[in-house]
């Protein structure tokens, strides 16, 4: 048993195994920047901003973005000098499968079907409560929530059954990956161009209905009055991560989602034209421009609505919602701003899907998944049947979850993918210094360290449910990899012969 087993760099750029065919390459830096913001904008923005500003931050989830992009800003640079090494698909894991070893990877890859495939749910979750808004609240609460969800509507408890409206933009989306990623990508520059527009029409327009008594207190009071929830229950501030500065920490941890997908791009490396200078780039430039919508946006969402509404009447479609009620005379742009969330949360669903049937991909190869999850369509040369997997998966969390835990597990997941890669690249300026690095990530290990930090931060202000959610996940994980990757892996199973990462480097 070869628990560190590392991939040398030669196999890593060798082409995948010959009867599962190639991925086509057919991306550009303009296409891997569109892919990012694509991934990027979406929930976390139209969806769990409010959320954090309701519960935990206030106005101040303009600071909680900040903290979440500085978080980011660091992990995304690790990421791209490993995208620019590595230029193949599989993101994170296969970065930790050349640097920190098999089961290192084998965890970083679990950890990113929080972030991929939970990430989808989510999306796909908030996706049905746009959708139910923009058919005026029509479909009934009992098929459009999770069984965890309850309401109180005329003295009565309504139920939640399951989220139909989720599963069939799953359905659909699903079927749009299988046909082909270039013709996703051509559809999601579209509905980037789209997602972008109107996140600054509402920027522009909602400036001018800025009420600033909703900036003040910019954070939370420790006595602010309790919240009542939709269900009936009410809502304390008093808890250290419900207000103050712990409740812009925790809601940073809640707003990181929205920056989730940056790390996306990386996973389409084997699909880009030049990998190595359209990496950086592409992982890079997305979060620069989602970060400046992203506060702007907040500050004035919050600006809009005071944050308790987010807590009731605002809680589900709330910039619908922020729009409808505090906007007079825009009701025509809550329309519009609901079609074009609908159509921007699809392409964050799209390449969701699409970077976790590409992490299951390159895991299948590698001999740690079965060989379903890397067969390829005869025709369209995408990974049909994962796809086909994923849809089942992804859709049993989307219809039976409830938003928040959904997104808590996203962010947890993606966080701690994130600080095993700050930690690889800190690795790998030990074990393969003189190793040729197109893109280098700048003043290592304070960059990495710094990274760490405020992603374990986030994580450790992060409810204890979703922690403990997480830890049972790893430890699924570990019995999947003990009782099948360990025994089927190529590599643990290949000889000592194997070229490591230390035969390339420049002598
Ligand atoms: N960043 C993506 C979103 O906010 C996942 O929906």
């Amino acid at each position: 048993m070869k628990l560190f087993v590392k991939k040398s760099l030669e196999q890593l750029m060798a082409t995948p195994e010959e009867g599962h065919g190639t991925l086509k390459r057919t991306l550009g830096a303009g296409s891997l920047i569109a892919l990012g913001i694509g991934a990027i904008i979406g929930a976390g923005l139209f969806v769990r901003t409010a959320a954090a500003a309701g519960a935990h931050a206030g106005s101040a989830v303009t600071i909680s973005f900040i903290i979440a992009a500085v978080g980011c800003a660091f992990a995304g640079l690790c990421y791209a000098e490993f995208a620019s090494i590595i230029p193949i698909a599989g993101s994170a894991y296969t970065y930790a499968y050349a640097t920190m070893g098999e089961i290192v990877a084998w965890i970083i890859g679990w950890a990113l079907v929080l972030e991929y495939a939970l990430g989808a749910a989510t999306v796909s979750i908030s996706w049905s409560e746009y959708a139910n808004k923009l058919l005026g609240g029509r479909i009934p609460f009992e098929w459009c929530h999770s069984p965890l969800e309850k309401i109180l509507i005329g003295g009565v408890t309504h139920h939640g059954i399951i989220n139909l409206p989720a599963l069939l933009i799953l359905f659909l989306l699903s079927a749009l990956l299988i046909k082909g990623t270039q013709e996703s990508a051509t559809v999601n520059a579209v509905i980037v161009f789209v997602k972008v527009a109107i996140v600054l029409v509402f920027i522009v327009i909602g400036w001018h209905y800025i009420n600033p008594l909703n900036h003040t207190p910019y954070l939370i009071p420790a006595n602010a009055p309790a919240a009542v929830l939709p269900d009936g229950t009410t809502y304390s501030y008093k808890p250290f991560f419900n207000h103050g500065w712990g409740g812009v920490l925790t809601g940073s941890a809640i707003v990181f989602f929205a920056f989730i997908g940056f790390d996306a791009v990386s996973t389409a490396a084997q699909e880009a034209k030049n990998p190595k200078r359209d990496m950086p780039i592409g992982i890079l430039g997305s979060l620069v421009v989602c970060t400046i919508l992203y506060i702007l946006f907040s500050w004035v969402l919050t600006g809009v609505a005071p944050y308790q509404d987010f807590m009731h009447a605002g809680k589900e479609a709330s910039v619908a919602y922020a729009i409808t009620t505090y906007m007079h005379g825009f009701g025509w742009l809550s329309t519009l701003v609901t079609i074009a969330i609908l159509a921007g949360f699809s392409s964050v669903i799209l390449v969701m899907l699409l970077g976790q049937s590409r992490v299951f991909y390159t895991m299948s190869t590698d001999g740690l998944l079965p060989k379903v999850f890397s067969d390829l369509h005869p025709k369209f040369s995408t990974p049909y049947k994962s796809n086909m997997i994923l849809f089942v998966f992804v859709g049993l969390f989307a219809a039976f979850l409830p938003e928040s835990i959904a997104g808590d597990l996203t962010s947890i997941g993606t966080l701690f993918a994130f600080v095993l890669v700050c930690i690889g690249v800190m690795l790998l300026r030990r074990t393969n210094p003189t190793m040729e690095r197109p893109f280098k990530t700048p003043l290592v290990p304070l960059v990495p360290i710094l990274g760490i930090l405020i992603c374990l931060a986030m994580i450790i202000s992060l409810p204890l449910s979703t922690q403990l959610s997480a830890l049972a996940w790893l430890i699924i994980g570990l019995v999947i990899y003990f009782s099948y990757g360990v025994k089927n892996s190529r590599l643990g199973s290949a000889t000592d012969a194997l070229p490591r990462a230390s035969d390339f480097e420049k002598k």
